[in-house]
């Protein structure tokens, strides 16, 4: 399927692993230019040298951190008229909501929903003007099933969700639409992470904590990065402009609900 968005300028943020890269390198894959941007530098230009050695795209390294106001200029710096915007950023640690400090959780809603929203601001109005803008926010499944030591996760992406469902109404007779993606368990470094922990805590191996994990999702798998890569890059297409405001659960059937 030809997205129709070649040629088309986009920023994906926290992208030189995991969800974030599998989005670079499907809008690569549809003839995007990418910003792509982490911190480790290393990482990202092996990052960057990967999706243009595969694709052929221009892929533009940004060492960077999204929170911050200096790591958004640099950004906006290499691509000054975004026409696409995935918002992504690593979550909280996971931590029982009592031990939050107010550093922390002022922290948290920065990373996870301040941040996404500061790049909107900067973004959108010339998107309005061209008359074509995607931006898409990576979140979590957790917004939909909240789990109990990833409240600071779930509540500043909820806060994201609730803050941009009105926005997107606001710019959707532009043609530029505003969409959220929740990630159920997907295979990257951060699921690996987490399941390394859950195996430290069960004094089991990884392997069983993997399979403890697989047999909570109906697919009987994790999801892998690429299919949702593939998702992004749809609702970036330009046959996706009648979809905003929405959000895209991909878990594997976990959330058990008809809606
Ligand atoms: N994978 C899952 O199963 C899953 C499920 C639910 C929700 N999520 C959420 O989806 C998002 C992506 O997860 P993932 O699994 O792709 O994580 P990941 O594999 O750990 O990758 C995170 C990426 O973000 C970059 N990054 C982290 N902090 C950054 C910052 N402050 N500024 C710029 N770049 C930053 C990392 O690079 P550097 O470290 O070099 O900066 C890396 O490229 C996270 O918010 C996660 O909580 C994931």
């Amino acid at each position: 399927m030809n997205l129709g968005i070649a040629g088309r300028k986009a920023i994906v943020c926290a992208s030189s692993r995991g969800l974030g890269k599998a989005c670079a390198k499907a809008l690569a894959q549809a003839g995007c230019e990418v910003v792509i941007n982490g911190r480790d530098a290393r990482q990202l230009q092996a990052t960057a040298e990967e999706i243009s050695g595969q694709t052929g795209a221009r892929v533009i390294p940004v060492v960077a951190d999204v929170a911050t106001a200096e790591g958004q200029k640099a950004l906006l710096s290499a691509c000054p008229a975004p026409d696409i915007l995935v918002n992504n950023n690593a979550g909280p640690p996971m931590r029982d909501f009592r031990a939050l400090t107010r550093a922390q959780m002022i922290d948290g809603v920065i990373a996870n929903m301040i941040a996404a929203i500061e790049l909107i601001q900067q973004v959108i109005d010339p998107m309005v003007a061209r008359r074509f803008g995607r931006i898409v926010n990576i979140t979590s499944g957790s917004v939909k099933m909240p789990l109990a030591g990833l409240d600071l996760s779930s509540g500043a992406r909820a806060g994201l969700t609730a803050f941009l469902a009105g926005v997107a109404r606001s710019v959707a007779a532009a043609n530029v639409t505003i969409n959220n993606i929740l990630p159920g368990a997907f295979d990257t470094d951060r699921l690996r992470g987490v399941l390394r922990r859950t195996a430290e805590q069960k004094g089991v191996s990884v392997e069983e904590a993997a399979k403890a994990r697989i047999a909570t999702i109906p697919a009987g798998r994790f999801g892998q990065p690429d299919e949702f890569g593939a998702a992004c890059a749809f609702l970036c297409s330009a046959q996706a402009g009648y979809i905003t405001g929405q959000n895209l659960l991909i878990d594997g059937g976990v959330f058990n609900g008809a809606f």
